[in-house]
């Protein structure tokens, strides 16, 4: 039976090349992998390799050129809508471009409360950056008024809003000083065992991906280096 919540299999994305006369080449060749209720399973891979490429593909923000994405065992279609849009999130390595600088963070806030149908008045903006250590002060800034720690605990405030099954955390923490990084692991730990939910932890770091992962996956230049079943 398979209880994957979100399942790859054979993903494979080109880009043009950079080098001359060469037209393609191949970023993710043929990734197969598994991702279960409540795990954190480590994407750990040199610069280049093609993790991000990889966790782009498996989030539904770049469409794969072969291969297929199961949700609940129920194949999706690039681009996600509805549930799956929902529940699968994002934290980006860098915060600033989760947000729009123009807006402050309380419009910023103010549309995953929308989409959901929830109350936005500005208790409950206070209190969804609370738990982060944000002031409600902190609402009428925008991102360029705010530092990349403080960005970055935001942007995890309002992904947690969407209430999502599935995070892509791209090296969330790698641009923060080690006790915002801390802050922000701990965090997510304490959510993922109230509430079971599912990160893919893209990093370069063998140590943090042995502090943090439950199962590691290697990848080296687009191929993951597998042992057994992943
Ligand atoms: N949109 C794109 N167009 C062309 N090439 C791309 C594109 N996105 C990524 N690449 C290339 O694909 C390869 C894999 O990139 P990717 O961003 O997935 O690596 P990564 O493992 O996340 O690296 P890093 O640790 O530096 O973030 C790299 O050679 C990169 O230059
Ligand atoms: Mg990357």
């Amino acid at each position: 039976m398979n209880d994957a919540i979100l399942e790859a299999v054979g993903l494979t994305k080109r880009f043009r090349s950079r080098e001359e006369g060469k037209k393609r080449f191949t970023a993710v060749d043929g990734a197969s992998l598994r991702l279960y209720p409540g795990e954190t399973l480590g994407l750990l891979g040199e610069s280049g390799s093609g993790k991000s490429t990889l966790g782009q593909m498996l989030v539904g923000l770049l469409r794969p050129d072969e291969g297929q994405i199961l949700y609940r065992g129920a194949p999706l279609a690039y681009p996600y809508k509805g549930e799956a849009r929902r529940r699968i999130q994002i934290l980006f390595q860098h915060p600033e471009v989760s947000f729009n600088p123009q807006l402050t963070l309380r419009q910023s806030l103010t549309e995953p409360f929308r989409l959901r149908g929830l109350a936005c008045d500005d208790g409950a903006l206070a209190a969804c950056i609370g738990r982060f250590g944000l002031y409600p002060e902190h609402l009428n800034r925008r991102p360029g008024a705010l530092s990349g720690g403080e960005l970055q605990r935001a942007a995890l405030a309002r992904v947690l809003v969407m209430e999502p099954e599935i995070i892509l955390l791209d090296e969330p923490t790698s641009m923060l000083d080690v006790i915002t990084q801390a802050q922000i692991v701990d965090f997510l730990r304490r959510y993922q065992e109230e509430n079971g939910t599912a990160y893919l932890f893209i990093t370069h770091s063998t140590s943090l991906a042995e502090q943090f992962c439950h199962r590691i996956v290697r990848i080296a230049e687009g191929r993951l280096q597998v042992e057994g079943s992943v």
